[in-house]
């Protein structure tokens, strides 16, 4: 995403999307997913705390609102219906969704986003995230955060909640799709069912993926 069509919409998506991944966003992080520098996140933030949608949790570590997450989860309607349409229309890559559909998902009215659901149906986003309704209502997904690796354990991938290139990447190279079964072998190891060997899994992994118990 390029620094100078990024709006507050965009802020509010990434802060949500680091949330989920690790509690808070830090200002170098949204600097780095949103291409641009760490004074002119700063300079955003400051435009949303006085909005009422971002908080400061301690230094350097912010946070949405109740008001901020609502924000979030309707534009989240606009860019997860966008995947949808990028997919299932379109055919794109599964990895290259979350991407694309940053040039398309501002310009989705509720129009179009009712299209696209008579269409094809848009009850989760190709990475198994629910679709907000238009006013930012979602039902929550209960599957797990898996954080404890006593044993090996066999799972479902339930969604990515963290939806960076690397991990999409990775997931599409080992047909780890939503629904996909796995064996977790320990905190940095698993098993595919469709693939033969054991896969070594990127950074982040654990804290990107939600799953399901068999
Ligand atoms: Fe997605």
């Amino acid at each position: 995403m390029k620094g100078s069509s990024v709006n507050a919409e965009d802020y509010l998506k990434c802060i949500h999307e680091y949330m989920d991944l690790q509690g808070y966003a830090a200002l170098k992080d949204i600097a780095l997913i949103l291409g641009t520098v760490r004074q002119t996140v700063l300079d955003e933030i400051k435009i949303l705390m006085d909005r009422g949608l971002v908080l400061r949790k301690e230094k350097g570590k912010y946070a949405l609102t109740k008001k901020g997450m609502k924000e979030a989860l309707k534009f989240l309607r606009k860019h997860r219906v966008a995947e949808i349409l990028l997919w299932k229309g379109l055919g794109m890559k599964w990895s290259d969704l979350d991407d694309q559909a940053m040039g398309i998902e501002h310009g989705m009215t509720e129009e179009i986003i009712e299209k696209v659901c008579l269409n094809y149906g848009c009850k989760k986003c190709p990475h198994g995230n629910a679709v907000p309704d238009k006013d930012g209502n979602v039902t929550e997904t209960k599957d797990i955060k898996i954080s404890k690796f006593n044993s090996p354990r066999e799972m479902i991938v339930s969604r990515v909640v963290f939806e960076s290139p690397e991990i999409l990447k990775y997931m599409e190279e080992n047909q780890l799709y939503p629904g996909s079964k796995l064996m977790i072998v320990d905190d940095k190891r698993v098993k595919s069912a469709s693939g033969e060997g054991i896969l070594i899994v990127p950074d982040n992994f654990f804290s990107a993926v939600r799953f399901l118990e068999v």
